[in-house]
């Protein structure tokens, strides 16, 4: 394990016990609810015994949908707490989730063409090369399989609400591929009272995003940069909804595998 692996290893392990949005698990889902948190407008079609690999997917929420929706699910997360809450979510809804705890970095240890569809919330930023990802899973995705994947809009990557100056939300980090990114934790993320320093996140700018995408051989089929946390460009500013209005947050990939 490298030292970004380490280091953000200690900030998930603190995140969960801080019980942090991302890490609580979905225990009250049903077949429709559970399409409606991965695939609101049905780009998946039919997916039963379809092979899902959860890239970095771990705290049992994904992995209950899909196992709900009849798939064979494995999750990789680099974060064992995480996993626990895939387990959790297995017991609960008696069905079969394999974990794994490895780093989204090296796939090695999974089988070449083994994926139907990989599903990666947002993860590829706490890595500074979404390239070396891109060529793991175009590995263990067989052809004509979906990639998914959630990110940081580039454009706006660092910034949060709290950069409100009175007119806008200045930008102060420098777009370069690779960059380090630092910024605030926004109030809504964990209930803890004690700060807990952020994962270390990287920029990946948006020439790296498509263009490495295309160089493995995937073929984008959509890009979504709306988001689902109510954007209000009449509230506030300096308040999440108004700032999510002015700054979209994050971008989804939608791609196939067609080398
Ligand atoms: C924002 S959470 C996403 C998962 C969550 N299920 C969700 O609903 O959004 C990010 C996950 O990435 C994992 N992670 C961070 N760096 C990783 C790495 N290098 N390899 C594998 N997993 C990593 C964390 O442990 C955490 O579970």
């Amino acid at each position: 394990m490298d030292e970004i692996a380490r280091y953000n290893l200690e900030r998930w392990r603190a995140l969960t016990k801080a019980d942090a949005l991302f890490t609580r698990p979905y225990l009250n889902l049903d077949a429709d609810s559970a399409r409606a948190r991965i695939d609101p407008e049905n780009r998946l079609g039919e997916i039963a015994g379809r092979d899902v690999l959860l890239l970095a997917g771990g705290g049992g929420q994904q992995s209950a949908a899909f196992a709900l929706l009849g798939t064979h699910v494995t999750v990789v997360d680099l974060c064992e707490e995480q996993l626990e809450r895939d387990r959790q979510v297995a017991a609960r809804y008696r069905v079969e989730i394999e974990t794994r705890q490895g780093d989204l970095r090296d796939l090695s240890s999974l089988r070449a063409d083994a994926f139907d569809i990989v599903w990666q919330p947002y993860s590829i930023n706490f890595v500074p090369d979404a390239r070396a990802v891109f060529a793991q899973v175009a590995r263990v995705l067989r052809r004509e399989g979906i990639y998914y994947f959630n990110c940081a809009n580039p454009f706006v990557n660092g910034l949060t609400e709290k950069d409100w100056n009175g007119e806008g939300y200045l930008l102060k980090q420098p777009y370069r591929d690779g960059a380090a990114i630092t910024s605030a934790d926004s109030a809504w993320v964990h209930n803890s009272s004690d700060p807990i320093p952020r994962p270390r996140e990287y920029r990946h700018t948006l020439g790296t995003l498509v263009n490495g995408l295309i160089e493995q051989g995937f073929e984008i089929r959509h890009l979504s940069d709306s988001t689902d946390f109510s954007p209000d460009p009449n509230a506030a500013p300096g308040t999440w909804e108004h700032f999510t209005a002015i700054a979209p947050p994050w971008l989804s990939f939608w791609a196939i595998y067609h080398p």
